[in-house]
């Protein structure tokens, strides 16, 4: 390839200047289209006739690894049919550091492991179906407020000098922030996007240390890292940090402007050798192989490239729409992505997500057999937002809620509301409904309560991506109460309704001590967002068609201090400081760590039926490794050639052949006089950049997510559980391993496993766990590894991550 060839696959064409979110430039001599890229991780976004599957959260909420994977398989499935090459998704970070990320309901829940295993297993089922995953984003971008300068012309955001930086110490980058970025590479993720902050202070995607170092030498990251749309900060810099795809091409906030960090700068920069051209040629070679290998076949066929348009729903327009540029072509074919597996898939997701917190004396499921007769449903979320439900990016928030807002959304095919399918169930037993969904004047709410057997209250809370504000909730939650005045009514409603049922349909934990203890709210629910399924998941578990077996992928608290708070306001400073100080201790660690009493913990769920457990055993299989050995194999690495730079001749623009199109970026040159911008002749390489492949990996390397030696299996856990209630349900048994005592910064507890059961009444099953090397180590900040220390472990069987059901001990020591 030449090298404007090899260029125009690193370069986004620019914003809009192709059907996709991202379009990469082509590589027509040998068959290689224009890349398409497109959002995202909940379902294809932009278009029509595609589901709208439930969030990443929902999947993390159902505990059950062969259903995500089967959503992987579907999204995959889904965008293949669009002619999607690269889906922007699955999330994995923000990891939920801080319960009011705007973020957090696109990923899987705040726990390192929960995160890998779904993020794994997503980008198995994608890959499957020739698409490349892109798992978004590495890495700190755990709130929105001050992600991007220039992203709103409001206070402090006039002010912002720098994106915020988050300051993380090395021993939780590896514990918790890269860990499950560790198992996406295992499964073989074709990409990776490096996220808008900064990471202690450099660009992440211009940090050499994340991207050469951490994410590509220690845990053998093959594919091609490419930035978020516009985080892209420098050209040469984040092509020697290890940036290997610029998005969208053009400049943050000049979008339609042309202008690029790289395409024809890139191109100058390899002649003029401020770049080594085998950088050049290994982003290529990055982008290329997870293509072929995702395409199986090669190169795709006409049929395989994109067959929608991110800008216009109407089928023939002008091709260039931002542009108003071009002739009328087709820009829309209205294909059908939908399945009965897709279907399936979606509402098995949002059935087995939905979590049951509180169900006093057996209040639910509903039945007319238990004397209700008469239900009044209430709540702004319970029914259709009178502006419609597929506003811009799912800005419309007053309704029903099947997702948060920003670039994971998906438009909805339909909605059945709650309102809509608790009807229908009603109405199939003979019962009588009221609805209302006013949210300010009580007087008929109250009164329709007061004649009701039981008053169902939903409400809601949202949040979204941070160039989106809603109600002055600039992507992030500004507080942890319920949105459209929600713990009023259901203050009101529970005051006159001795059986009220609550259902929560929120992007994470809001503050529920106003009203959870009442004697007369006899149940609530919990849903995160569940996509088009919501109405009828709720609905099925309200009234028992399904047994509720999702559980927390977060701890909600009893007190909002006990969250890590946002930075919203500069204070002072132009570049906002976000020092992780919560180390390790994410989440349910830091409130057991602490003694701190939480309200309902992450792993926490009921169901309709009663587990038992019993016979916990564990097996040796190969005996801990103390300290890793150094890998001596390392990833193949290409020996590429430096010295095959053409005659900048071949690189200029072709005059006369090429219409140029406005505001699209061309990797080609103006100017064939070439200088080096460096007197010297050389370039200041950034930390971590190697200009050879490295001869031996690093202590933590040598294998894809990191050394081979942390993935030895150690021992065999297995245990029995029951069912010892009346109606048949799923369970999701967690195995949580505590380490030994010292040092005093190790997590009490951590989640290592878990597998989900379903059984009928009387069935026993055993449950089995595998405990890797992996999961018994902690980083030795001084080594630069893996290590086990000397001690106790205790295993856990447990429902919750506080509540332990069986235990026994690993001793290692000498
Ligand atoms: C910015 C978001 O942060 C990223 O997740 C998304 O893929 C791009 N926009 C493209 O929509």
């Amino acid at each position: 390839m030449t090298i404007v060839e090899k260029v125009n696959l690193t370069t986004g064409t620019g914003w809009g200047s192709g059907p996709c979110i991202g379009n990469t430039g082509s590589v027509p001599r040998l068959g290689i289209p224009n890349l398409c890229l497109q959002d995202g991780p909940n379902g294809v976004r932009f278009t029509d006739f595609v589901t709208h599957f439930p969030s990443g959260l929902a999947a993390g909420s159902t505990f059950n690894r062969g259903l995500i994977y089967l959503r992987g398989k579907a999204l995959g499935r889904e965008h293949k049919k669009k002619g999607v090459h690269i889906m922007l998704g699955p999330t994995i970070g923000p990891i939920g550091l801080k319960a009011a990320g705007g973020r957090n309901w696109e990923g899987f829940g705040a726990d390192p492991y929960l995160q890998g295993i779904g993020g794994a297993v997503t980008v198995e089922g994608i890959q499957e179906e020739g698409v490349i995953a892109t798992v978004r984003h590495l890495i700190g971008n755990e709130q929105e407020h001050f992600r991007q300068v220039g992203e709103w012309n409001v206070s402090d955001w006039l002010r912002l000098e720098n994106s915020i930086s988050s300051n993380i110490g090395d021993k939780e980058m590896h514990e918790v922030y890269l860990w499950p970025f560790a198992d996406i590479v295992r499964a073989g993720a074709g990409s990776v996007m490096c996220s808008y902050n900064q990471v202690n202070n450099t660009y992440a995607c211009e940090n050499s240390y994340l991207l050469n170092y951490l994410l590509k030498e220690e845990l053998g990251f093959q594919g091609f890292i490419m930035s978020d749309w516009g985080s892209q900060h420098t050209g040469v810099y984040s092509a020697l940090a290890g940036l290997d795809m610029t998005m969208p091409g053009t400049i943050f906030n000049d979008w339609l402007g042309g202008k690029s960090y790289w395409g024809p700068q890139l191109t100058k920069a390899v002649y003029n050798q401020t770049l080594p051209q085998r950088r050049l040629d290994d982003m290529v070679i990055r982008i290329l192989a997870p293509f072929f290998f995702c395409n199986n076949k090669g190169v795709p066929k006409e049929n395989d490239n994109p067959n929608f348009s991110s800008w216009t729903y109407n089928s023939y327009g002008q091709q260039y729409p931002l542009q108003k540029y071009g002739s009328t072509v087709q820009q829309n074919w209205h294909k059908e992505a939908r399945s009965k597996f897709s279907d399936q898939v979606a509402l098995n997701i949002a059935r087995e997500a939905v979590v049951l917190l509180k169900n006093k004396e057996s209040n639910l499921p509903i039945a007319r057999t238990n004397g209700i007769k008469k239900i009044f449903i209430s709540g702004v979320a319970a029914g259709a937002d009178p502006k419609g439900f597929n506003c811009k990016d799912q800005q419309c928030v007053n309704g029903v809620l099947t997702t948060g807002w920003g670039s994971a959304t998906v438009n909805n095919p339909y909605i059945i509301t709650p309102y809509e399918a608790i009807s229908q169930k009603a109405k199939g037993q003979g019962m009588l409904v009221e609805f209302s969904t006013e949210a300010w004047k009580f007087d008929n709410v109250e009164e329709l309560a007061a004649n009701s057997d039981m008053s169902i209250v939903i409400v809601n809370a949202n949040a979204g991506e941070g160039y989106i504000q809603v109600d002055n909730n600039y992507g992030d939650r500004n507080n942890f109460s319920l949105w459209h005045n929600g713990d009023e009514l259901i203050s009101r409603v529970s005051q006159r309704c001795r059986k009220t049922v609550v259902v929560v349909n929120s992007v994470g934990p809001v503050n529920m001590e106003r009203w959870i203890e009442k004697e007369s709210i006899v149940a609530v629910i919990f849903a995160a967002p569940l996509g088009q399924f919501v109405g009828q998941a709720i609905a099925d578990v309200l009234f028992g068609d399904v047994n509720p077996s999702g559980k927390l992928p977060f701890t909600i608290a009893r007190d909002d201090q006990h969250y890590v708070p946002l930075i919203d306001t500069l204070n002072g400073s132009r570049s906002p400081q976000d020092t992780f100080e919560r180390g390790i201790h994410l989440d349910y660690r830091f409130f057991e760590k602490n003694q701190i009493e939480p309200r309902f913990e992450f792993g926490y769920g009921l169901s309709y039926t009663d587990f038992q457990f019993s016979d916990l055993r564990i097996t040796e299989i190969k005996t801990p490794l103390k300290k890793l050995e150094q890998s001596n194999k390392y990833l193949p690495a290409i020996k590429l050639d430096e010295n095959n730079v053409l005659d900048p001749k071949v690189a200029l623009f072709p005059i006369g052949t090429i219409d140029p199109v406005p505001g699209f970026v061309y990797p080609y040159l103006h100017d064939r006089n070439l200088s080096s911008p460096n007197n010297n002749g050389g370039f200041d390489y950034p930390l971590g950049y190697k200009p050879d492949p490295v001869p031996r990996p690093p202590l933590a390397g040598g294998g894809a997510g990191g050394n081979p030696a942390l993935w030895n299996l150690l021992y065999e856990i297995k245990a029995s559980i029951t069912n010892a209630g009346r109606y048949r349900g799923g369970f999701a048994v967690q195995m949580y391993i505590e380490f030994p005592k010292t040092p005093s910064s190790q997590p009490t507890k951590v989640l290592r496993g878990f597998d989900k059961v379903f059984l009928d009444p009387g069935e026993e099953t055993q449950v089995k766990f595998n405990i890797l090397q992996r999961d018994l180590s902690v980083w030795d900040v001084m080594q630069q590894g893996w290590i086990i220390q000397n001690g106790t472990y205790k295993v856990y069987i447990s429902t919750t991550s506080r509540e332990n059901k069986l235990y026994g001990l690993i001793q290692i020591c000498c």
